[in-house]
């Protein structure tokens, strides 16, 4: 599998996102992916059960393990889930995440914008000053435009976007090549969840591979500074994915399905 320096790691480029972890099976899931090389998991005190069971899982942490998590949308139940968190809120956020991941201070922290047009300076201001006090050691965002990225760089350095991408959902590509050039990592979020595909379900078939795999495949062929973040609550799922990064998609492949 290649390879990412993400921060202080140098990562797998296939990581793991705990989205979808079941409380029943994370624990084996995540452990089988520390197993498989997988080092970049990616999470949210707002997972339901996903910080738990990573810190049941994995701690005390292996230290090539990457634990990224990400905070900005505000948890009032009756304001809703997309809205952007106070200061005093992003900081009791933070300390939940170091709370229940059990660490005295977070690999990486994605301030996660809940509107991609408005400007992030107050909200990612608030995790450079935790990062200034060694609290969070890197810091990314997620849910953004160009110009949000352009923003944030002006307060701290941004080590990756997670943004929505995939095969069929491709509006981020200029972001993409602007990472690339930056040395900034881009890693999609439901890469491979997406719709059916006729192209990818050809290739898949010719291949004996799944569709997933070839997604997930066709992301990481997209450029070197994507790092994939699959989520599933299954085992052979999990191996699955983690198999895709041997998939090398020919010319003809990558032009069959982005043409
Ligand atoms: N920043 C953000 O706003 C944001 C938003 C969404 C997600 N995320 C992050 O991105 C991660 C991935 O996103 P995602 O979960 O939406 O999408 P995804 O990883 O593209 O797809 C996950 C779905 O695909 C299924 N799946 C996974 N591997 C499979 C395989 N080999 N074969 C068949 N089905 C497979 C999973 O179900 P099974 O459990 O049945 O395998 C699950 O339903 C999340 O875990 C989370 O960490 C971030």
């Amino acid at each position: 599998m290649t390879t990412w320096k993400l921060g202080d790691h140098t990562v797998n480029r296939i990581g793991f996102g705990a989205m979808r972890l079941d409380p029943a099976t994370g624990v084996a899931v995540l452990r089988r992916a520390v197993e498989l090389g997988v080092d970049h998991f990616d999470t949210a005190q707002f997972y339901g059960a996903a910080n738990e069971l990573i810190r049941t899982a994995l701690s005390p942490y292996r230290s090539e393990l990457l634990i990224a998590t990400k905070v900005g949308p505000g948890t009032a139940p009756e304001r809703g889930f997309y809205y952007a968190a106070n200061a005093t809120e992003l900081r009791a956020q933070v300390d939940d995440n170091l709370r229940v991941l059990a660490v005295d201070s977070l690999d990486l922290v994605n301030l996660r914008v809940p509107d991609n047009s408005g400007s992030l300076a107050d909200h990612f201001a608030v995790l450079a000053a935790l990062r200034d006090a060694g609290v969070i050691r890197h810091l990314g965002v997620s849910n953004v435009r160009a110009e949000q990225l352009e923003e944030a760089l002006t307060i701290a350095p941004v080590v990756c976007v997670q943004n929505y991408y995939s095969v069929d959902e491709r509006a981020d590509d200029p972001l993409i090549d602007l990472c690339a050039e930056r040395g900034i990592a881009y890693v999609p979020f439901s890469s491979i969840v997406g719709a059916s595909s006729a192209a990818v379900d050809a290739i898949a078939e010719a291949r004996g591979a799944s569709s997933h795999q070839v997604r997930l495949a066709w992301t990481l062929q997209r450029s070197p500074n994507i790092l994939g973040i699959p989520g599933t609550g299954k085992i052979p799922h999990l191996e699955q994915n983690v198999a895709a990064g041997a998939i090398q998609l020919t010319p003809e492949e990558l032009t069959t399905l982005t043409d």
